[in-house]
């Protein structure tokens, strides 16, 4: 079993209403003054950006707003918000939103105390040492941002989509009022789904087979999910089961489901260069590439392939033919995506075919100029990256 160090500060207020305790928490960690960073739409149509306002003012918090933080969030906006937190004095930052609204709310506050350009960090020319405290209204799960010590930040120069992971970056606090996420498209709760239930998988196919514990934490998971997100797609406004994926999303992404292995985030790499180059949704970019990726690895650890078939798929167990088994697993996994309404290749996600200058390009970023690897379960070079694009064109 590896060593590990199982960090999650995040004071979680989950529950119906719970939005009404935001001014308390901002007072408990040292707001004075916030900037109150959101989206595009959702949170100015349901009232629930209003509604934070107002709860500020009344306890005499003073904010500033900032909006329009798009999907695959940008450099230039978090760049804008990080001057607007210099000149009106803001310490502390809170997002109303969803993964996107909470990696700009990072970005942002890694800016502010930092003298450079923000995006060193992301490059790893720099590491923070010191953020402004932030924390979330969460509206969408998904991206498991809210308990995470990551951001993922797109570069419009280059189209270079790039992560940064600090501890100093888990939130302060994370509000989570299930019902906020009844207005969710079905493609978003999809690829919400996609997307946490991903988080695990990274961590739980690995070549290391010691940690029950943990792998069974992992199996019960992903179960829950896989069960939870037809009953919300059939009934959006289905309390019981929204509110366990959105516990769920936080669960999965928190570190809890890779303590004592070794994690392995090729699919997460892999799919970072396709919604920088094609800026689609990242749940569904991980669908489109993850049965490919499954595949090409699956020898590294075929057991835990047969294990998921078996406890996560519901893949009878042909004890005769294990590399069988496993593939009836990730044949099972691609039915669900296409039942939840994910493709399960590129074609399906950009809806024409990838060019080979495209794949090529994605294997030169993925690789960094053709100077890293990824992966835990199997060290991807540019050729298997490349390998792996071109069994995923569909
Ligand atoms: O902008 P608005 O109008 O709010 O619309 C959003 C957006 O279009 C909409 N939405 C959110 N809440 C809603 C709602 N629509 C109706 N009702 C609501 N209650 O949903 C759309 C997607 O929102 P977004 O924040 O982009 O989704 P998500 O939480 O999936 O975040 C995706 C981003 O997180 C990154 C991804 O790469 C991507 O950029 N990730 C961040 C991670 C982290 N920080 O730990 C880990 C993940 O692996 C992921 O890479
Ligand atoms: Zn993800």
């Amino acid at each position: 079993m590896k060593d590990f160090s199982y960090y999650a500060p995040t004071e979680v207020v989950f529950g119906k209403e719970s939005e009404e305790q935001v001014a308390r928490l901002v007072k408990k960690y040292g707001g004075t003054k916030v900037l109150v960073h959101y989206g595009g739409q959702s949170a100015i149509r349901s009232g629930l950006l209003v509604k934070i306002c107002n709860l500020l003012q009344e306890a005499g918090i003073e904010y500033v707003k900032l909006g329009g933080v798009v999907p695959n969030p940008r450099l230039s906006l978090a760049q804008k918000g990080i001057e607007l937190c210099r000149q009106e004095g803001i310490d502390f930052i809170l997002a109303v939103g969803g993964g996107s609204v909470i990696d700009s709310c990072k970005c942002i506050a890694y800016g502010v105390p930092y003298e450079g350009n923000v995006w060193d960090f992301y490059l790893g020319k720099a590491k923070a040492t010191a953020m402004l405290p932030l924390a979330a209204v969460l509206t969408i799960p998904a991206a498991g941002s809210e308990m995470s010590e990551s951001s993922v930040i797109t570069n419009e120069e280059g189209d270079v989509k790039l992560g940064y992971s600090n501890n100093l970056s888990r939130p302060k606090f994370a509000i989570m009022n299930p019902c906020r996420t009844f207005t969710l498209p079905p493609y978003q709760i999809a690829a919400g789904v996609t997307d946490m239930m991903m988080h695990t998988m990274e961590r739980y196919f690995t070549k290391d087979d010691d940690m029950d514990l943990t792998t069974d934490l992992a199996e019960a998971m992903l179960r829950s999910m896989k069960n939870a997100v037809f009953a919300v797609l059939k009934n959006p406004e289905d309390y019981r089961y929204r509110a366990q994926i959105m516990w769920g999303g936080s669960l999965m992404h928190n570190g809890l489901t890779g303590c004592g292995v070794e994690e392995d985030w090729s699919t997460h790499q892999l799919e970072h260069e396709l919604s920088g180059m094609f800026d689609v949704t990242h749940g569904a970019g991980l669908a489109a590439m993850w049965p490919s990726w499954a595949r090409y690895v699956m020898h590294e650890n075929l057991s835990r392939f047969v294990r998921f078939a078996v406890n996560v798929m519901d893949v009878p167990n042909d004890f005769t033919d294990p590399e069988g088994t496993a593939l009836k697993g990730i044949e099972a996994m691609e039915r669900f995506y296409h039942a939840i309404g994910m493709p399960i290749n590129i074609k399906e996600l950009i809806g024409r075919d990838i060019t080979d200058a495209e794949i090529k390009e994605m294997t030169r970023k993925c690789s960094r100029d053709y100077q890293r690897t990824c992966g835990g379960l199997k060290a991807l070079k540019a050729e298997d990256m490349q390998a792996i694009y071109q069994m995923a064109r569909g």
